[in-house]
């Protein structure tokens, strides 16, 4: 295996770094390879994105160094990471949505270069030199708030090349990607890795990790404890060093508490242009999932149910009388909750208090004198749920900001269990938490619908899916193609589903 000194292009060491109470990294070593793609695991909140910070000079480590080039360093500036060629590509791309695929790609260059006006001929050429290196087509004058996310992955991996990335560190990039997408883009994390970029890459799939990877370090409450190459481990071996204990295989729940009284019942519905003609029903109690790919309306479903997209034909009626959602306040007064699949956008305050991010949704439903909500009543709550969910926080009068991406997930579930909607619409509820917490999620999920809310799970996680729901619809072209009850639930079949 390559652990050739000489291939080494960026090495950390004993590295330390606390935020106020929170002990995120603790000694961490690590070196990185050209032409290798190295995996980073870990549970939500155990240092994977820090260490990214420390190396691309966002967080000054309190001790430790960063070896780059042969060069030792207490900490990296941003600019001396960039010269070295270290990129990063955070989960939102950061790209600028006003501006076009090329001058995305082009603009950060362009700058570092010092050139003072921007030169369309020379961007051209970047952009394609760029795009030609990695093989694709990307639509250059269109505006990236216009392409697919995938196309606008691609651009940021082509603004990190154009800045002459060696390192090129992804924060779940595959996350909010089809299964098609995540294959093209490990094709194109191959070809980096043979022109000799070291890519690093952090995902919380393990099929992914071991597909893609060549090392695996696995990081446990900001230390290392497991390193070696992608052959030491499988399924097993990385739960457990990333738990530090066995986890079992999951298993569908035997009894479905499901009444057969329905809740929530949809008929014919369209919405223009998105959805032509969709019916279901929800029984009281019951776990819906519904999936289909990009585009098959899935999402739409769960947006006009919630206001979002108020439907245009058929109608919705819920515990047998025929209801109006018009907006998103119709639904929230029909007992309707939505948790959004783009939570950092639609489902969080990032500047305000876990507590108050955890109470936001239901302040009606907590005592209150003279119209003040209790301050004692809201941190009651906001413990029990920091509880309920395993929220990694030191206190829940942190700033969801400084939460890690998985443990933000988790207060946007609480936020809704609290309010105890009827009908609860869950889009994606797991992506980003880690397989540990994903299973406890999946059992606080399971307990609510026991108490008799009625839950839709709108995902691309057929495993997961395949395990919680009662009854799955399968999307396609804005109609449902196939309904499948409990006995017909089996993986494959949805995947053929899918894939038809
Ligand atoms: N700016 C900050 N202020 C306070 N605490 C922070 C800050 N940034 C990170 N932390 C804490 O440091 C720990 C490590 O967080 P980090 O984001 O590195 O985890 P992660 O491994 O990337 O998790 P995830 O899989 O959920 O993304 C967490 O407990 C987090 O709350
Ligand atoms: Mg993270």
């Amino acid at each position: 295996m390559a652990n050739n000194a000489n291939n080494t292009v960026l090495s950390v060491n004993s590295i330390q770094k606390q935020f106020a109470g929170v002990h995120a990294l603790n000694g961490v070593s690590l070196s990185l390879e050209r032409g290798r793609v190295h995996c980073l695991a870990g549970e939500n909140g155990s240092g994977k994105s820090t260490l990214f910070k420390v190396i691309s000079g966002v967080e000054v480590p309190d001790a430790g160094t960063v070896s780059l080039d042969g060069h030792s360093y207490k900490s990296l500036t941003p600019r001396t990471a960039i010269k070295g060629g270290i990129q990063i590509i955070y989960q939102d791309l950061s790209l600028f949505s006003n501006l076009s695929v090329e001058e995305n790609i082009v603009i950060a260059p362009l700058i570092a270069k010092g050139r003072q006006r921007y030169s369309p001929r020379e961007a051209r050429v970047i952009a394609e030199q760029t795009a030609a290196r990695i093989g694709v087509d990307l639509p250059f004058s269109e505006l990236a708030s216009e392409v697919s996310i995938a196309q606008r992955q691609l651009t940021a991996i082509c603004r990190a090349l154009a800045q002459d990335a060696q390192v090129l560190i992804m924060d779940e990039p595959t996350t909010a990607l089809t299964k098609r997408e995540v294959d093209a883009l490990f094709v194109t994390v191959r070809l980096l890795r043979d022109q000799g970029v070291a890519v690093v890459f952090v995902s919380h799939k393990f099929d992914e990790m071991l597909h893609i990877a060549d090392e695996i370090t696995v990081l446990r409450n900001g230390r290392v404890v497991a390193e070696g190459a992608v052959a030491d481990f499988d399924h097993a071996s990385l739960s457990e060093a990333m738990t530090g204990q066995r986890i079992d295989d999951p298993q569908r729940r035997q009894t479905a508490s499901a009444s057969s009284r329905i809740a929530l019942s949809v008929d014919h519905i369209g919405v223009e242009g998105k959805l032509s003609d969709v019916s279901l029903t929800l029984n009281h109690g019951e776990i819906l999932g519904i999936t289909g790919l990009l585009g098959s309306g899935r999402e739409t479903v769960a947006e006009a149910l919630f206001g979002v997209h108020p439907i245009t034909s058929g109608q919705i009626s819920i515990d047998g009388k025929r209801r109006h959602i018009r907006n998103v306040p119709d639904a929230i007064e029909l007992g309707i909750g939505y948790v959004p699949g783009d939570r950092l956008n639609e489902g969080l305050f990032l500047d305000h208090t876990i507590a108050q991010n955890i109470v936001s949704a239901s302040t009606a439903a907590i005592p209150h004198t003279f119209g003040l909500v209790l301050r004692h009543s809201v941190e009651a709550i906001a413990k029990r749920m920091i509880e309920a969910f395993g929220i990694k926080t030191p206190s829940s009068s942190a700033p969801v900001r400084t939460l890690s991406g998985g443990n933000q997930q988790r207060v946007v579930l609480a936020k809704w269990f609290v309010q105890k909607p009827r009908i609860l619409i869950l889009n994606g509820p797991t992506v980003g938490v880690d397989i540990g917490s994903k299973q406890e999620i999946i059992s606080l999920l399971r307990n609510l619908s026991s108490d008799g809310t009625s839950i839709i799970i709108i995902s691309d996680d057929v495993p997961e899916l395949a395990e919680v729901a009662d009854r799955i619809i399968v999307m396609r072209n804005g109609e449902v193609a196939v309904e499948l009850c409990e006995s017909e639930i089996c993986q494959d079949r949805i995947f053929d589903e899918l894939a038809a």
